[in-house]
């Protein structure tokens, strides 16, 4: 599946390269460059795509690279396209620190830049950031196994569960954002005892996976089944990422558990069609869909108040500090999607079809 996005994106970034034409063309359009982190994730597949669509069908020529996950290669796409002089940078970041030398560069260059999705920190050249609400993707991941385990009513009842956690990259700005909102919901449960995490590991620093690597959380799934449930199921896998997911689907497989008798509980993150799948199969329990076309159109509008001198709705200056300046933001609302609400929210919604979905 991973092969196959991969390819149909090298098509789409390699056809988007020779038909935008880039900065250095002489269409008289404005450039916009669009910085993606990798294309081995779906999500940002669409969103790169999104942008590039509606950015052209506004009249802008767009720029889309990917740097598949390499922070030096993010690094030099940047540098190259300032040397091209585009006249606007939107960037999903793969390091949100890492590329704070070419953001002063492009601020000298009066190259407005919006951040896209993640936050880019220490730098004072981010005009405006469009992400999701990304303490709320927490915080709806927390709710859902709060409510599905009926966690309020556990202590009085007798009930207890084990729970393990897989968090996002520590140098994403959203994997804390998001860990702090799942907490928020479920520390009291770790604290009296409905929720035990028989690994100990549930601080940030204990939990959050290097560039959201889905190998990781597999190994780490691996290690935890087997040196610590060798006597107890897993019941919740609280995982941030629906790449996570498939990492502990195919750990649980190999560890004999089986879907509709003892398969925890497996949140994750983006609605992948994969992840959907896995939804209706029910391998994966829960996801965070988040719609890219609609982060594309706030960004779209970013764009267009930057270049063209007016002000772009925003409905948060204030949880977004970079340690420099807190970024005026908009925050799309990201909405949990299971096996009851995926027809209505993804299928109704135009997401993906149900022949993508293969539903009969
Ligand atoms: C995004 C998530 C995504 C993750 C891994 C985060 O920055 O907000 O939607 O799942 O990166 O790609």
């Amino acid at each position: 599946m991973k092969k196959i996005f991969v390819v149909l994106l090298m098509a789409t970034v390699a056809a988007s390269l020779v038909f935008a034409g880039g900065a250095s063309d002489n269409s008289g359009k404005q450039v916009v460059g669009v910085l993606m982190p990798t294309q081995s994730s779906e999500r940002w597949i669409n969103d790169g795509g999104n942008m590039k669509k509606m950015l052209e069908s506004k009249g802008y020529a767009v720029e889309l690279q990917c740097a598949e996950d390499d922070v030096q290669m993010q690094v030099s796409q940047l540098e190259n396209m300032i040397a091209s002089g585009v006249d606007c940078l939107v960037i999903a970041s793969i390091d949100s620190t890492a590329l704070v030398n070419g953001l002063a560069t492009a601020k000298q260059n009066n190259i407005p830049v919006i951040a896209y999705d993640r936050l880019l920190m220490d730098t004072d050249a981010v005009s405006y950031y469009a992400t999701f609400d990304n303490k709320g993707v927490g915080t709806a991941i927390g709710k859902y196994i709060e409510e599905k385990k009926g966690l309020a009513t556990a202590a009085a009842e007798g009930r207890s569960y084990t729970i393990e956690f897989f968090m996002g990259s520590p140098d994403d700005n959203n994997a804390l954002f998001l860990y702090n909102g799942c907490m928020e919901v479920l520390k009291p449960y770790l604290d009296n005892g409905v929720l035990r995490c028989k690994t100990g590991r549930t601080s940030f620093q204990d939990t959050c996976i290097l560039r959201w690597s889905q190998e990781t959380a597999q190994q780490w799934c691996e290690n935890y089944l087997a040196g610590f449930y060798a006597d107890e199921k897993l019941d919740i896998a609280c995982s941030a990422f629906d790449g996570f997911a498939y990492g502990i689907r195919s750990v649980l497989e190999g560890a004999g558990y089986k879907v509709g008798q003892d398969w925890p509980l497996i949140t994750g993150q983006d609605a992948d069609l994969m992840a959907v799948r896995n939804i209706i199969s029910g391998h994966q329990t829960m996801t965070i869909y988040k719609d890219t076309r609609l982060l594309a159109s706030k960004c779209v509008t970013m764009v267009e108040a930057v270049l063209k001198g007016f002000q772009p709705e925003i409905n948060d200056t204030t949880q977004y500090n970079n340690g420099v300046n807190v970024v005026p933001s908009y925050l799309c609302e990201p909405v949990p999607v299971d096996k009851d609400n995926y027809v209505k929210v993804i299928v109704d919604g135009g997401y993906y079809t149900k022949e993508q979905l293969k539903i009969n």
